[in-house]
């Protein structure tokens, strides 16, 4: 399936870490042709890390896509209403996000963003990236995993010596990912 001129959401919540995959991804996205408009928490527009400045971070967005970020709650909101995305992709998805949209929190642009999109009943693709995916957070995965609409990016285990509980998706499969997501399927197999 071609993405050229399907309109991609992509949502960046604060797991800085993964930012720098995440933006090659983005351009990668923006090279095949869809029209991207990314949304930024609360978290990844304000936490200065050792991983960068949000400041930096939402100019490299704006820059890759020619879009200004969506910032606010009210920002997102018409997402739903003008079902302005095909797909909306959460990338990367801290444990915090994963916990709140499980749970049917809407308190940042993004889990806003997402509430809209699935009242459409369109395809949520997540990306997890979390150190208690196996352990606190793993009862919010499964039942993401379970969710009519969501999908998610194929995701294991990235440091099971130091970090047992931590399980981070594979970028690299964002665009495979979405392709099916749009179809109306998993990308399998679904762990790695
Ligand atoms: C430097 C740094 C790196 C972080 N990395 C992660 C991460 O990889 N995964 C995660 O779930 N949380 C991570 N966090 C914690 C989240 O940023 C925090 O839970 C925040 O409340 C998430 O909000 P959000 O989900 O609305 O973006 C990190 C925090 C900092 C300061």
């Amino acid at each position: 399936m071609s993405l050229k001129g399907k309109y991609v959401g992509v949502a960046f919540t604060g797991s800085f870490c993964t930012y720098e995959k995440v933006f090659a991804q983005l351009k990668k996205l923006t090279e095949e042709g869809a029209i991207v408009q990314t949304i930024f928490s609360n978290s990844a527009q304000t936490i200065d890390s050792r991983f960068g400045s949000p400041k930096a971070f939402l100019q490299q967005a704006e820059e890759i896509t020619g879009r200004k970020p969506i910032l606010t709650i009210s920002e997102a909101e018409p997402i739903g209403p003008q079902s302005l995305l095909d797909i909306l992709v959460l990338f990367p998805c801290t444990g915090n996000t994963i916990a709140k949209l499980a749970n049917g929190i809407t308190d940042t642009p993004v889990l806003m963003a997402a509430k809209a999109h699935l009242r459409n009943n369109k395809p949520l693709l997540i990306s997890v990236s979390t150190n208690d995916a196996l352990g606190m957070n793993m009862k919010n995965i499964g039942m993401l995993l379970n969710a009519k609409h969501i999908y998610f990016i194929p995701f294991g285990q990235d440091n099971p010596q130091k970090k047992p509980n931590s399980m981070i998706a594979d970028t690299e499969l964002l665009i495979p990912s979405i392709e099916s997501a749009l179809s109306g399927r998993q990308y399998q197999p679904v762990l790695c």
